[in-house]
């Protein structure tokens, strides 16, 4: 039989060097393993009732909100978190344990009926004694606030700083966001730790040290192309600071709620996936036209997003209205969006040696849904008014 001397002077069977090479590779999958996270290793996808229905939230919307990804072609799009945002708060009961109000029967029951469906449940509060529209907070009900929720099964978190202002110093943020994330720990259920405070003390720095699966870069956005735009082609220069497990929000998604047009809402669509950024949607799911599900599913978009890698796009040219933003994917190839926040109709050109690519390149219309053959030296998309082209470029 064959053997194979080794430095030492010793001799190794193949048998035996094939079992040995087993055993590496069972250590360095679990050690990946044990990098990858359990949660949020992509940016969270899924439904928040606030955009559209700020307090006019109630058991039946967030049911209906939950039908309709299990049936319109949502969940097998990634959408997977149904999640209420304010207003759904009552009192505590004699022990502290938090109620909801009259709009909400039975919180447990409306978590069965999500997982019911494949589903997860999302659920929100404030570190402060009030939330931002002023029902109760969880200010020194941490523990029993964490423990309802898994009561309940409440699978996400989004935690809003509002009235926090008035109880805690500035400083203390990162100590009374870590209390929470630990009180949610203690209750051994895994739940999305979203946090909310609008980018102050530079969050991203320290949001994932204390346990954050996300936090919120910006204020409020709203149904409109100057807070999308503003919001969106801000977070260039965060993109050092996301990865797996934890992401910059630059908001929820306002697509469909019907104050921009549709190149804007493919913009915001676009530029939120390049970004890696949680797609929540904010419109009312139940009656929506096929032209918004259309954008909110699609799936070559939503494959940027959702890529493993999880590099979020920055900015690699501007100039006036025009910009060209990458993110580079795990399978080695580029995503560009070529921008256009102008008002007319203008062809905007990256130069491939810019994206580190020499010689000739592949080119993928990711919306169009078309492969465009090769070029090399430069690519050049005519973009409309507020829109985008999105590409994936490839070597070869
Ligand atoms: C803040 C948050 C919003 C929403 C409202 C609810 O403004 O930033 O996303 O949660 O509070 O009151």
């Amino acid at each position: 039989m064959q053997q194979h001397r080794r430095r030492n002077g010793s001799f190794v069977r193949p048998a035996q060097r094939l079992v040995k090479t087993a055993f590496a590779l069972i250590i360095l999958a679990a050690a990946a393993a044990a990098q990858t996270p359990k949660i949020a290793a992509t940016p969270p996808m899924g439904w928040n009732s606030w955009n559209h229905f700020a307090c006019k939230v109630s058991d039946a919307v967030v049911r209906a909100a939950a039908d309709a990804i299990a049936s319109n072609g949502m969940k097998q799009a990634g959408y997977v978190y149904v999640n209420i945002d304010d207003c759904w708060q009552g009192h505590r009961d004699a022990k502290g344990m938090i109620q909801p109000n009259e709009r909400f029967p039975d919180m447990k029951k409306l978590g069965d009926y999500i997982h019911s469906k494949g589903l997860k449940f999302g659920i929100y509060s404030s570190p402060g004694p009030k939330t931002c529209a002023g029902y109760e907070g969880s200010y020194q009900h941490e523990t029993e606030d964490a423990q309802q929720y898994a009561n309940w099964g409440i699978d996400y978190l989004k935690y809003d700083w509002c009235s926090a202002e008035r109880v805690y110093k500035p400083e203390q943020m990162p100590e009374v966001y870590k209390k929470m994330h630990d009180a949610l720990a203690a209750t051994g259920r895994p739940i999305v730790f979203s946090l909310c405070e609008y980018g102050l003390r530079s969050v991203w720095h320290w949001g994932a040290s204390i346990g954050g699966n996300s936090w919120r870069t910006t204020d409020d956005i709203s149904d409109n192309w100057n807070s999308m735009s503003a919001i969106g082609f801000a977070q260039n220069g965060l993109e050092g600071f996301a990865g797996p497990g934890h992401w910059n929000d630059p908001d929820m998604l306002e697509v469909g709620n019907g104050k921009m047009d549709h190149d804007e809402y493919v913009t915001h669509m676009s530029l939120w996936c390049l970004l890696s950024a949680p797609l929540l949607a904010g419109n009312d799911l139940a009656r929506m036209t096929p032209e918004t599900l259309a954008i909110l599913t699609d799936p070559e978009i939503i494959a940027l997003d959702q890529d493993t890698r999880g590099a979020q796009a920055h900015r690699i040219w501007e100039e006036g209205p025009y910009e060209v933003w990458v993110k580079p994917l795990a399978d080695g190839s580029t995503a560009v969006g070529l921008f256009n926040r102008g008002e007319d109709t203008e062809k905007v050109t990256v130069k491939l040696q810019q994206i580190g690519m020499l010689g000739s390149v592949s080119v993928r219309d990711l919306w169009a849904k078309k492969d465009l053959g090769k070029f090399s030296g430069t690519f050049s998309a005519d973009v409309p008014r507020h829109g985008v082209v999105v590409v994936k470029i490839r070597q070869g």
